[in-house]
């Protein structure tokens, strides 16, 4: 099955969407130990409640280890190791500042707002405190004793051997130096029949080019002519891939972690698709070669709902040169009564802000997602707390900011109009959200997935709509 959008970049499974970041960590899960956890900022500089001294073994360690050392360590994304007593101890007054104002552990749904979401990384108030009394008391060992087990971090697969590994066919050569290279490798799957899975995970074969990957589904062979027609391994194409697709499989960038789907949901994968794996390279001075994995896992429970992906798109705006506020709204109607999962939302370099939220039939509204300061480096998917039941009618609304006057991440400069487009000097404005049909049971004689064609027809009407819109203008 395809679709009319001829820019490939749509569909109603969120196509090429970056699902990416399928989630920044899981470790984040856990609290740590309790102590203090009564405790304000303590300003006496040495004494916490009780007057135990806040120490790096007891107190510190534990944070560190469950929410920043995955990314600060050794070769892997976070700038400097925090392994280390002596590491984190040269960087107390920083650790304390980035925690404090929420900047570390990166995440980018501003706290408090929306609904609860899943593998949420964000410190505790508590957690916060400790920080700042340990660096106001000058960063204290304290009793090795006191200090957790090392963390053992997964270097194979973190879920587990895969039931599938799809691999890049060839090795693909990143120059020493040039710009960012955003690379489209096909690679079939070869499966006979359609597939659930219930986990998707990246092996960037070479992370110090590697910067994300994002993977799409192919049924038509687009992908491949498209390989063919361009010298090289794969072909170029930036913020999706490039041709019509059929879904997406989520994607990697460093430091984000991989989950399971809950039991009884499966993401599916068509018979005979191709993998268009896309990634994205940043050349580090000495030529270097990648060649990525990644690994499906199969639903091992039976699956009563299948995960799809629906949009709320505007592919019709224009950002005036020079304006550093400029507004983008999109709708999605709801077609069916669905339970929505989670978002995806999806802006390049000159986003701003971004929120979405329901409006349900009767005028309530509820707030499914807020960005207030976009990162375009750290595209994510939010998966909710709990699934948000959306009837029939709901209508899901998407309100986006940009800057597009002058600043360092606009690519253009000066600046200059831009409208919706693929590639690093587009935009794009779109808010995916996973969706299952409420109340399917796949498990039941005899009843299909029929959500998918639900999308595909909704969105083929709006297409033509849109189209003869456009042509009676
Ligand atoms: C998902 C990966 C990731 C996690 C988790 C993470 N960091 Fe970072 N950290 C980064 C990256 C990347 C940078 C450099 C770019 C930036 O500043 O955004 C950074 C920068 C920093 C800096 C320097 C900031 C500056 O402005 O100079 C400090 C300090 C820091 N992190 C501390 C922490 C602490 C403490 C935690 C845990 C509470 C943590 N980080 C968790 C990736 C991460």
């Amino acid at each position: 099955m395809t679709y009319g959008d001829p820019r490939g970049d749509r569909s109603p499974r969120g196509v090429w969407a970056i699902a990416l970041l399928a989630c920044l960590m899981v470790a984040a899960q856990s609290s740590a130990p309790a102590a203090d956890d009564s405790a304000g900022p303590r300003r006496d500089g040495r004494k916490g409640v009780g007057g135990s001294t806040t120490t790096y073994t007891k107190d510190i360690l534990p944070i560190l280890q469950k929410s920043c050392m995955h990314c600060h360590r050794s070769n892997q994304v976070g700038p400097f190791p925090l392994e280390t007593y002596e590491q984190a101890k040269k960087r107390a007054d920083d650790i304390a500042s980035v925690a404090g104002d929420r900047s570390m552990p990166p995440w980018q749904p501003a706290s408090g707002k929306g609904p609860r979401l899943k593998h949420d990384p964000s410190l505790t108030a508590a957690e916060l405190s400790r920080f700042e009394s340990w660096a106001m008391a000058g960063a204290p060992r304290g009793d090795e004793k006191d200090a957790p087990p090392p963390v053992k971090y997964a270097e194979g697969w973190a879920l587990g051997t895969p039931d599938m590994i799809l691999e890049m066919t060839e090795p693909f050569e990143v120059p020493a130096s040039g710009p960012d290279l955003y690379r489209c490798f096909v690679i079939p799957t070869n499966l006979r029949r359609d597939l659930a899975i219930s986990a998707v995970e990246y092996q960037p074969g070479n992370r110090r080019v590697v910067h994300h990957v994002m993977a799409f589904l192919d049924t038509t062979g687009a992908g491949r002519d498209k390989d063919a027609s361009d010298p090289g391994p794969g072909y170029t194409s930036y913020s999706s891939a490039g041709v019509p697709v059929e879904g997406d499989l989520g994607g990697w960038a460093a430091g984000n972690s991989v989950h399971h789907l809950p039991d009884g949901i499966g993401r599916p994968v068509p018979a005979y698709s191709d993998v268009l794996l896309q990634v994205h390279y940043h050349p580090t001075g000495k030529r270097e070669t990648d060649r990525t994995r990644l690994g499906l896992h199969f639903c091992k429970k039976p699956v009563r709902q299948m995960l799809h992906w629906a949009n709320a798109t505007n592919d019709r705006f224009k950002l005036p040169a020079g304006q550093a506020d400029v507004e983008v709204k999109a709708t999605w109607n709801v077609p069916v009564d669905v339970e929505a999962l989670g978002v995806t939302p999806h802006m390049h370099q000159l986003g701003r802000s971004f929120r979405m939220f329901a409006v349900f039939p009767g005028g309530r509204t509820e707030d499914l997602l807020h960005i207030d300061a976009w990162d375009p480096n750290w595209q994510n998917t939010y998966y909710f707390d709990k699934p948000i039941t959306l009837p029939k009618g709901a209508i899901v609304k998407l309100v986006a900011h940009y800057d597009n006057s002058a600043h360092p991440r606009n690519p253009h400069s000066p600046p200059k109009a831009v409208g919706w487009g693929p590639s690093v000097g587009d935009e794009m404005c779109v808010g995916y959200i996973g969706v299952v049909k409420k109340g399917q049971d796949l498990t039941r004689p005899g009843e299909q997935d029929d959500l998918f064609e639900i999308l595909t027809k909704q969105y083929m009407r709006k297409t033509i709509r849109d189209q003869s819109a456009r042509a009676g203008r």
